[in-house]
Parts: structure tokens; C-alpha cells; sequence
């Protein structure tokens, strides 16, 4: 900080650039960090105890990594914990806090959501942004909440990819493709009833299908599950007058839980 800037309008500074969607802080000169590891000196290996059984060698194969690292996973908590180990997505290198969950395990219904945003990368909860309040007032509308004290209506939020891609951006296949086997085992660990996709990113993710116009509001069946694809909040911010779709969606979802 430049020693004639006082407190509040350095904060104020900041503030604005936020607001103008600087979402990074670059230092004023460039840092090659991919060159940083080999300048720091190499880890001193230890030898292994002599009676110490040789350890698996970890598949170099991300998606192979990744289902082996999610199978071993025996509950949540476990599971965050190999996300957070997980070497071999990047984006975990651009963001702030990996985003696992919100809402109550074991709730009926489980939502997916796509990547979070920026105000989700930094509390580490997904969809607390403008798309969660209006995601909440969605549920709210058919009685549900992430973390009802009462487990039928509860819900329970993911998202397809646990870090922030940069700038928002779509994810890259590969990047899903890695995240999926997190994705099948956190579905099969929450245990919810039915799945609700939200938007195109987590149909294509989940379903292998596109085309969320059309997709909307028709059960289909993954991961063992009933699954109802829903428009994503983002897009109803964007488009108000899809809400008469999403209220459709919502009804049908409620009559689901309620059958
Ligand atoms: N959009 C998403 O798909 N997920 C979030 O967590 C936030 C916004």
C-alpha cells in the first residue's frame, strides 16, 4: 500500500475494483510461478521404515486418481478431505476455498449446481451469491431449505466442480470429467431421494445431455436416482420471465415428494 494512502480510501480503492470485477491480485511485477518449485530445495526423502509395507503407487491417471481417491472415501467429511488432496485439477490453484457442500446430509432432495461464483469461492459455500438468495427463495416457495432441521425438507447443495474456474469461465471437460467420480461418490454418501440439476453445465455433467429448454422439468434417472433438471437461477436472474417455468419445475418437484 502506498504509504499516502490513508485506511479508508485504500479500502475504498479496493472496493470499487471489486466492483468494476477485479477478482485477482497481480503483483506489479510478474512471478513465473510454474519456475517457483524447482528454485526450492527438493524435499529430504526419508528412507522407509525397513519393515514398512511398500505403498500403492497413487495412479497417475487424473480420472483414474479420482475414482480411486473418492472409492476410498467412507463418509463426507472423508471425502472433502480427498478433494482437498486431490493434485490434478488446476483450478484449485486459482481459487480461494474449495466449495464441498451446503445444507443437510441425508436431506430428500440433493441440488447440483454448476462451478461456483466469486462469493462462493470466498465463504467456501456454494450458491450464496445473487443465484443462491434467489435459489433459496425458490425452495422457500415449496417449504424447502438447505438445512431444515427436518430431513424431508431439507435439501442439500453441490455443485459439479468444487473450485472456482477463473473469470467464471465454463468448465473444460477435462475438468469435469475428473471432478464426476467426487461427484457419483457425494451422491451416493448423501443418499439423497431425487437429484435436481441446475442448468445446462450439470445436465451435461450428470445426464450427458444438453439443451436445458428442453431438458426442464422432465424426470430422467441418473446415478441411480430420479433426477428433474431445473433452469439455473443465474439464467432466471437474467431471464425474469423463465420464472413461470421454474415455478412450473418447482411444483412438479414438490408433487414428487409428496406422491
Ligand atoms: N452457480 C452455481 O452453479 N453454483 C454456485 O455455487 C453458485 C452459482
Amino acid at each position: 500500500m502506498s504509504p499516502d494512502l490513508d485506511p479508508a480510501t485504500a479500502r475504498a480503492l479496493l472496493e470499487w475494483q471489486i466492483e468494476m470485477g477485479v477478482d485477482a491480485a497481480l503483483e506489479a511485477r510478474p512471478v513465473d510461478r510454474f519456475a517457483l518449485p524447482e528454485r526450492m530445495p527438493a524435499p529430504q526423502r526419508r528412507d522407509p521404515a525397513p519393515h514398512a509395507a511398500p505403498r500403492a503407487e497413487a495412479p497417475r491417471d487424473p480420472i483414474a486418481a479420482a475414482e480411486a481417491a473418492a472409492a476410498e472415501a467412507a463418509d463426507l467429511p472423508a471425502l472433502r478431505e480427498a478433494l482437498g488432496r486431490y493434485p490434478h485439477c488446476d483450478l484449485r490453484m486459482g481459487a480461494q476455498n474449495l466449495v464441498f457442500a451446503d445444507g443437510r446430509p441425508g436431506a430428500r432432495v440433493m441440488i447440483v449446481g454448476e462451478a461456483p461464483g466469486r462469493e462462493e469461492d470466498r465463504s467456501g459455500r456454494p450458491f450464496v451469491g445473487q443465484a443462491g438468495k434467489l435459489l433459496d427463495r425458490m425452495l422457500g416457495a415449496i417449504g424447502l431449505a438447505r438445512g431444515h432441521e427436518d430431513a424431508g425438507r431439507a435439501v442439500y447443495i453441490t455443485n459439479v466442480l468444487p473450485w472456482r474456474p477463473p473469470g467464471n469461465r465454463d468448465p473444460e471437460p477435462a475438468e469435469v470429467a475428473m471432478m464426476l467420480p467426487f461427484l457419483r461418490r457425494h451422491v451416493a454418501l448423501a443418499a439423497p431421494e431425487v437429484l435436481v440439476l441446475m442448468g445446462n453445465h450439470a445436465c451435461n455433467a450428470v445426464l450427458g445431455k444438453r439443451g436445458i429448454t428442453k431438458l426442464r422439468g422432465r424426470w430422467d434417472e441418473a446415478m441411480g436416482l430420479p433426477v428433474l433438471p431445473m433452469l439455473h437461477p443465474a439464467y432466471l436472474l437474467r431471464q425474469p420471465h423463465a420464472k413461470r417455468q421454474a415455478w412450473a419445475d418447482l411444483l412438479e418437484l414438490r408433487a414428487r415428494l409428496e406422491s
